[in-house]
């Protein structure tokens, strides 16, 4: 089946790409990349350099380049080098005839593959076959099969190797680059510019077929390359199959020695074996988290097309953030946002549990740096990072985008007053616990984090005497255009519930857990006044209700007042098309126009909302929003479903899920800064449009529903949950959903289905028609 942007599909698992289209080279790059979660390798092709965008982004590399404010991953030099010439001519995309092409994304495999048949300006052919993989097996490892054909006598020149000229958005990151040759391998040891940190690429090839005539070694002080030469009749193939290691000191020891170690290990399996790991641990995955559609076969590809980018770029090796360009790039400084807990932790929670846990194990690990947060901006407890790296200190600059007017930096303060971050980092927690019933995790990490967030809010919220009620003054919510704001609805409700959460946790652990309890009060300095405190604000928190007229929930204070007007006629209105909307000039600041709906992202995530305040606050934030960030169209698609507006939510569901293949992200600039990559918020975002939103699937207190709508042209939809410590398979059909409970649970499950109550026990099916 024929996509847009010139892509096709035929299993819904592969997206090829039918020819090759410069102007696309960066979206393609992302587009078709490979990774692990440890890192991210574009999907460029293998001769190609820094001027092509080829990247390897790695996690836990974080890093200061000389003279820069930003903190980010590292892109290291590039193991998969490979350039072949025929009679001295550079094999190229960009020169002489490229036929029979092929690029695809093997999304089943996690392969990354190009076929092509090349004729040089003078006329000689060759035909290439490629594939590589970002092993799932061993994460350090990178593997390539690099295979020609020679349609021509000729002579054949690989060059290969690593090549350490590798292109950085915010500068020079390495202060060392020291090539090595070591037992027939090369390698290239790092270390980075701020911090240290010693990162060593190692490489190994091997030549399948013919020897060749001639081999070198070149050093060329940050890249190191091998040169063979081979003299090739008509038909006479070969093959280069490549290992290469990327191991850094921020998690082993001995890098160079890991690195050498991992590669000999490598070769020695030879490719076949090394994918044959690779591909099960791919299989593995997609047994509990794939989602298969019938009867709509783009529907399929791009559901799993986000599936994929949202795993490959989550750390699983280690509790380490998620990017919100994932690893795709250094854009957003490969550091979590409240994506993290609320696009991105669902998907992970409900289909892969010890991946949900390790996410939010790191906000308890980022926990010192939450605190040291809020000390230095005057407040207790912990004020999560806007922008959060390793440790969880604040990483997003006070100036983040510039005027493009004027060329004046802009002091944006989603760093200070977005305080909502905190907030979502406890909806994410409970989200946790709510699926998994893990009260251990609770005990040993989760409850320090609640009752540190508690505590931030006692020190952030003001009493209002005269109208005896707590306010919260000068934030930012999700919607950035609107800053410094009163009574913002989302950070409101969602700080009520942070609360009320932390006075559970401990009331349930002075009852039940009371020896642990008193560790934790060790580490937090609370007492019962303290929770007094909590429970005393979370009733009298002033919350913005729906109005008794019009059933809208007013975004923040004044918001009414501000002017009305829809977002096509506001653009109108740029003098630049690259100027930022937001503060403190920028064209929606005093208007309705939301970068993101936060009425509406706080209908996405909480309950007790009727379906006349759904459909009232759905009718009118949607008019009124520029969609401005890729998290907005997905929370659209999921409220209107809710609201039970099927053909909008399908609307959006196209649009979040076509983001990045379909390029359909409309800025890649904004305000002076370049934001490109992959929108993993969004991958996340599909996951919860198609489960909680077509599936209609909820987490109860004692069990689970579903209120499912299949989109029209959708013949079924099948998924896999994991709740409460059991497997579930369920199927939606037109007129009917079945739940299965797998053989190995332990439990039965109570399924809620409009006014149905069933309990679903081990190995049993039910229907609901
Ligand atoms: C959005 C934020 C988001 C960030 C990273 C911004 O454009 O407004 O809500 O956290 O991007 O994805």
């Amino acid at each position: 089946m024929d996509l847009k942007n010139n892509l096709r599909t035929e299993t819904g698992w592969k997206i090829i790409e039918k020819s090759f289209n410069p102007e696309q080279l960066v979206t393609t790059g992302s587009n078709f990349m490979i990774g692990n979660g440890y890192m991210g390798y574009r999907g460029t092709f293998e001769e190609w350099t820094a001027k092509e965008y080829t990247a390897c982004i790695v996690t836990d590399t974080w890093d200061k380049a000389e003279g820069s404010k930003w903190s980010e991953l590292c892109n290291v030099p590039n193991g998969l080098f490979t350039q072949l010439f025929i009679d001295d001519e550079r094999l190229s995309v960009f020169s002489g005839q490229t036929a029979a092409y092929y690029r695809a994304l093997d999304m089943k495999n996690g392969l990354n593959q190009r076929q092509m048949r090349w004729t040089s300006p003078k006329g000689k052919k060759v035909h290439l076959n490629v594939e590589k993989f970002a092993s799932l097996d061993n994460h350090h490892q990178l593997v390539l099969n690099y295979s020609f054909k020679a349609l021509q006598s000729a002579t054949f020149t690989l060059v290969t190797g690593i090549d350490g000229d590798v292109w950085s958005i915010n500068g020079e990151h390495f202060a060392n680059h020291n090539t090595f040759e070591q037992d027939g391998l090369v390698g290239l040891e790092l270390e980075t510019a701020e911090l240290a940190t010693k990162i060593s690429v190692v490489e190994g090839a091997s030549i399948v077929g013919k020897p060749p005539t001639a081999e070198t070694v070149n050093h060329d002080g940050r890249t190191i390359l091998r040169k063979y030469h081979f003299e090739m009749d008509e038909g006479e193939e070969l093959t280069l199959q490549k290992v290469v290691a990327v191991v850094h000191d921020n998690e082993v020891q001995h890098p160079k020695k890991t690195a050498i170690a991992t590669v000999q290990k490598g070769l020695k399996k030879g490719y076949d074996t090394l994918k044959q790991e690779h591909t099960k641990n791919w299989e593995a995955f997609w047994k509990k988290s794939d989602i298969d559609i019938e009867g709509n076969l783009e529907a399929q590809i791009l559901v799993r097309f986000n599936l994929y980018q949202a795993f490959i770029a989550t750390p699983t090796h280690a509790n380490l953030p998620i990017g919100a360009r994932g690893l795709s790039c250094q854009v957003y400084q490969g550091a979590a946002f409240w994506d993290q807990e609320t696009f991105n932790l669902p998907m992970f929670t409900y289909t892969h549990p010890e991946i949900a846990k390790r996410l939010v194990a790191y906000r308890y690990d980022t926990l010192p740096g939450a605190k040291r947060k809020a000390k230095r901006l005057g407040y207790y407890g912990a004020f999560y990072a806007w922008t959060s790296g390793k440790t969880g200190d604040e990483l997003f600059p006070d100036y983040f985008f510039t005027d493009v007017l004027t060329g004046r930096p802009i002091r944006n303060h989603f760093n200070c007053w977005q305080i909502h971050i905190s907030q979502d980092v406890v909806y994410g927690i409970w989200l946790y616990y709510k699926a998994t019933r893990d009260w251990d995790f609770i005990i040993e990490m989760g409850a320090e984090v609640l009752f540190e967030v508690a505590q931030f809010i006692v020190s952030r919220v003001h009493f209002k005497k005269d109208k005896n009620r707590y306010e919260i003054i000068r934030v930012l919510g999700p919607d950035e255009y609107h800053e410094n704001v009163d009574n913002n609805a989302y950070t409101n409700y969602l700080t009520k519930y942070a609360l009320e959460k932390a006075c559970e946790v401990f009331e349930k652990l002075r009852d039940e857990n009371a020896r642990e309890l008193e560790r934790i009060l060790k580490n937090v300095a609370i007492d019962q006044d303290s929770v007094k405190a909590w429970e005393e604000i979370a009733s009298l928190l002033y919350l913005p209700e729906p109005d008794e007229n019009t059933k809208v929930i007013e975004q923040f204070d004044g918001y009414f007042g501000l002017e009305d007007i829809n977002p096509k006629q506001l653009r109108k209105r740029l003098i630049d098309p690259g100027e930022y909307w937001g503060w403190p000039n920028g064209i929606a600041v005093n208007t309705q126009v939301l970068k993101q709906a936060d009425v509406i992202q706080l209908m996405a995530m909480l309950d007790g909302f009727t379906d006349n305040q759904l459909t009232a606050n759905y009718d009118y934030y949607e008019p009124r929003t520029e969609h401005g960030s890729s998290l907005s169209p997905s929370v659209h698609a999921l409220v209107a479903c809710k609201a039970k507006h099927y053909e909008e939510a399908y609307r959006y569901f196209m649009e979040s899920s076509t983001i990045d293949l379909y390029n359909a992200s409309k800025k890649v600039m904004s305000g002076g800064s370049f934001l490109g990559g992959i929108h993993t918020a969004a991958a996340g975002g599909v996951w919860l449009i198609v489960v909680e939103g077509f599936a209609g699937f909820k987490m109860y207190k004692d069990g689970i529903r579903f209120r499912p709508a299949l989109p029209e042209e959708w013949q079924s939809l099948s998924f896999k949950l994991h709740v409460l410590s059991c497997q579930i398979e369920v199927s939606v059909k037109t007129d009917c959903l079945t739940v299965h409970s797998l053989a190995a649970n332990k439990k039965e499950i109570k399924i809620y289905f409009e006014d149905r109550i069933e309990m679903l026990k081990p190995s049993d099916s039910i229907q609901f028609i």
